[in-house]
Formats: structure tokens, sequence, C-alpha cells
């Protein structure tokens, strides 16, 4: 079972970047038609759940995201504090994997158990101030490492590239995992994000402001 994972895992780095589209710059008047517009160009779909506390935003949570209709994964991304009280309710709207920020949970391992109990695949982000140690322990018990590379709150704010020598790092020791980059990820920071080593490319503001969706979601693959 192990084997066949890291099989695929290594399938999934040889053959392609993944592409992530943010639904938090999309029309929420439209939610399900913004997500249609990307869905056979996308590989998984970001949710971006915030709750005022952890970042200075609010977002929505579990009762919106079961409305959303796609044959994408959902990858819930969990900007809140205490977020293990709120696995049950994501696991049930829908979620595929969860990913929890390593700034607002105790044990780690722990909560990664909770959520593999859950069925869900688990990822662990940090802001772009937590260094890259906060995590290093735990990194052979994700799926997925989500590193920002903006200020966790908000859409469509600038790339920052100190991002870059984490992604490295942990590249580095971590040939099979994925790696995701969030924040100002568009088409001119997409190469440099890529050539540092991560194999998933959150983006909001850049794909669903695009005018060519498709066109926009290519670029990132850099295939445009
Ligand atoms: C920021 C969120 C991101 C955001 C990215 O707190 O975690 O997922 O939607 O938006 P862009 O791509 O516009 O920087
Ligand atoms: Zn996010």
């Amino acid at each position: 079972m192990q084997t066949a994972y890291r099989k695929l895992k290594t399938w999934k780095m040889a053959n392609k970047i993944q592409i992530s589209p943010s639904i938090l710059s999309a029309d929420f008047g439209q939610l399900n038609l913004d997500i249609a517009s990307i869905e056979p160009y996308a590989d998984s779909l970001h949710v971006d759940v915030m709750d005022g506390h952890f970042v200075p935003n609010l977002s929505f949570g579990a009762p919106v995201i079961r409305w959303i209709k796609t044959s994408l994964p959902l990858e819930c991304h969990l900007m809140v504090e205490n977020p293990e009280q709120y696995f049950e309710a994501f696991v049930k709207a829908g979620a595929h994997s969860i990913i929890v920020h390593a700034e607002t949970v105790k044990d780690l391992p722990a909560c990664f158990e909770k959520l593999r109990d859950l069925g869900v695949e688990v990822g662990v982000s940090i802001n772009p101030e937590t260094p890259i140690f906060a995590i290093l322990s735990v990194l052979s018990q994700v799926d997925t490492v989500l590193l920002m590379s903006v200020h966790p709150g908000f859409g469509g704010q600038e790339f920052i590239p100190e991002v870059l020598d984490k992604i490295r790092l942990i590249r580095a020791d971590y040939p099979d995992l994925d790696i995701a980059v969030d924040g100002g990820v568009n088409a001119q920071t997409a190469p440099a994000i890529i050539e540092a080593g991560a194999n998933i490319l959150i983006s909001g503001s850049y794909i669903f402001g695009a005018p060519e969706r498709e066109e926009a979601i290519k670029k990132l693959r850099g295939e445009g």
C-alpha cells in the first residue's frame, strides 16, 4: 500500500504541475458557475476558510462548502484557531484534504491522526514568517506542505520571494512530497516557484481575474 502510494506520488511529481484555483477570488453570487469555468483545466479546488481571529478576515465555513458542485478534489485550507473542532463538519461537507496551520495546533501528530481517521488527506501550512523548523519533524506524516507566500487573509497580495528558499530546502530532503505555494502566484512568479521545486500552485486573483481562465492556467503550468 505504502509502495503503491509512493509510486503514485512519484508519478505526479514527474508528470505535471498541479493547479489549484482558490475560490476566494471567485464571484460568490455565481460560485458554481465560476467553478465550472475552471474545472476542466484544474487539478483541485482550493477553499480558504478564515475565522477573523487567526487571520484578519472572514470567509466561509462548512455550510457554504457543502453547496459546492465539482468533480475536483476539495482542499480546505483552514486559517482558523482551534481547527480540530471543525474537522468533522468539513469532511461531511465534502473535503478531500484538510490543511492546518502549524501556528494553530499544539500537537500536530495527534491532529493528523484525527484527520486520517476521518479519511481525508493531510496538509500542514506555515505563514511567511514561520521558519520551516516548525514543521520539519512532521513532514514525513503529511501528504502536502503548503507554504504561504503572502500574509494569509486576503487574495491579490504580492508574492513574498523568501518562500523560494523554503521550497528548495524542503524539496532537497523530500523528493516525493507535494509542496504547494499559496499567495501571489501568477504567470510572472510561477516559473521561479516551479524551478525551486514546488509542484502545486494555488492561485486565486490571477486565475479568476483573467479574461481567459484556461489560458491563465496553461501559463501557470508553463504551457502558455
Ligand atoms: C490567502 C489565501 C490564498 C488566496 C490566494 O490567505 O490562503 O489561497 O486565495 O490568492 P491570490 O492568488 O490572489 O494571492
Ligand atoms: Zn489558501
